[in-house]
């Protein structure tokens, strides 16, 4: 067995364990891939401050996020498709995300549905919504997940259409997979994944297939994306969702600072800092740059969390310094799970905290929700 020192690590395994096609789909971004890179790297341009002579002993991770208890300022991020990494795989991270004492957000196209998470967990979960044409499918959406006791709604603003990802053209992404020669060559060098899959019945969209009217058999999430998703989304319909919701409220997507101020306005109880990974706007700045303006300008009339490019816990570190409350991982849990399952989300997790309880030691700080700009070197700041 591997020794896992690193995020990396886990991605190498992954990488072998997990058939082209989903591995790809999860590690790629739209077009030239240019804002998936820079989410990345922008965060190796900041550079930290080290001190030392400090009483570094007791230290505290555990913060509120959106006034839910957190062990450390990190959440799964919703992640399509995550049942196809590995068997069961929302399944598999909820429990890792609720014995580790972060909170987990089911995808609305997810392959386990919410309901199969509500009877595996014992700690509420979180929903992510995509509004689509069908506003009476997302209000059950809604219901769903209020019936699954979920204890915060994440919208999702950025993906009413969607960003070309090569990859997943030249694949035939599809779930179930579709079976072509080279997805069943594929298929044959990933015997884990195989026996894996076997073992369950839930191989398609099962929050959306047999809920929504018409939708039989949902092969192609591209499809339909494009097919019902709601190019007309505005903020009037976030207002009926957070009435319809009535509890917690997320708003995922925003990378500018005029949207933040909307965001704060319509009374959401945070928002995310996010360019959905690379995966829409080619060319947008990395989300570690675009932060800081956003984090400014809606002051604390907001919780500001971010998300995208964090592959570490020093990430973890820069992204509070620059601001934000919290952040998600999504591609490094799902490494995690590609390459061992609930194992592995759990060490993504052990890693992600480790790294980032020394790094902010190292930084004379014992308490994350001290962690400000002061510990970053003042003029390298992305
Ligand atoms: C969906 O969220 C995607 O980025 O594919």
């Amino acid at each position: 067995m591997a020794v896992i020192t690193c995020i990396e690590d886990l991605r190498r395994l992954a990488v072998k364990r997990v058939p082209r096609m989903f591995y790809d789909y999860a590690d790629s971004g739209s077009w030239t891939e240019s804002t998936y890179r820079a989410n990345e790297s922008d965060f190796g341009k900041i550079e930290l401050r080290q001190r030392v002579a400090v009483n570094i002993e007791t230290r505290s991770l555990a913060t509120k996020l959106v006034g839910i208890d957190a062990a450390m300022p990190v959440a799964l991020a919703p992640t399509g498709l995550t049942g196809m990494q590995h068997a069961d795989g929302e399944i598999l991270a909820a429990r890792a995300a609720e014995k580790f004492g972060v909170p987990f957000t089911l995808s609305t196209m997810s392959i386990c549905s919410i309901e199969d998470i509500a009877e595996s967990s014992k700690k509420p979960f979180w929903f992510q919504l995509y509004v689509m044409r069908d506003r009476d499918f997302v209000g059950s959406l809604i219901d769903r997940a209020k019936a699954a006791r979920c204890s915060a709604l994440m919208l999702t603003l950025d993906l009413q259409i969607i960003g070309q990802r090569h990859k997943d053209i030249i694949n035939g992404l599809s779930a179930p997979p579709r079976l072509t020669l080279a997805n069943i060559l594929n298929m044959t060098t990933k015997p884990r994944w195989c026996l894996g899959m076997l073992g369950t019945r839930r191989h398609t969209f099962r929050n959306i297939v047999g809920h929504a009217k018409g939708v039989g058999d949902m092969s192609s999430l591209m499809t339909w994306v494009g097919e019902q998703f709601d190019p007309r989304l505005s903020w009037a319909d976030v207002e009926w969702i957070k009435k319809r919701w009535g509890g917690k409220l997320i708003l995922k997507g925003i990378m500018d600072a005029e949207d933040a101020r909307l965001a704060a306005d319509s009374g959401a109880d945070a928002l995310i800092v996010s360019n959905h990974g690379g995966r829409q706007l080619d060319g947008a700045p990395s989300s570690i740059r675009a932060l800081p303006p956003i984090a400014e300008a809606v002051g604390s009339r907001i919780e500001v969390w971010m998300d995208g490019g964090i592959r570490s816990g020093q990430d973890v570190l820069k992204a509070i310094a620059l601001g934000a409350k919290g952040t998600l991982i999504g591609r490094s849990f799902l490494y995690g799970l590609g390459a061992m399952g609930e194992v592995g989300v759990t060490r993504a997790l052990e890693i992600i905290r480790n790294e980032l309880d020394l790094t902010m030691a190292f930084c004379g700080r014992t308490d994350i929700r001290t962690v400000d700009q002061s510990i970053l070197m003042p003029e390298r700041i992305a």
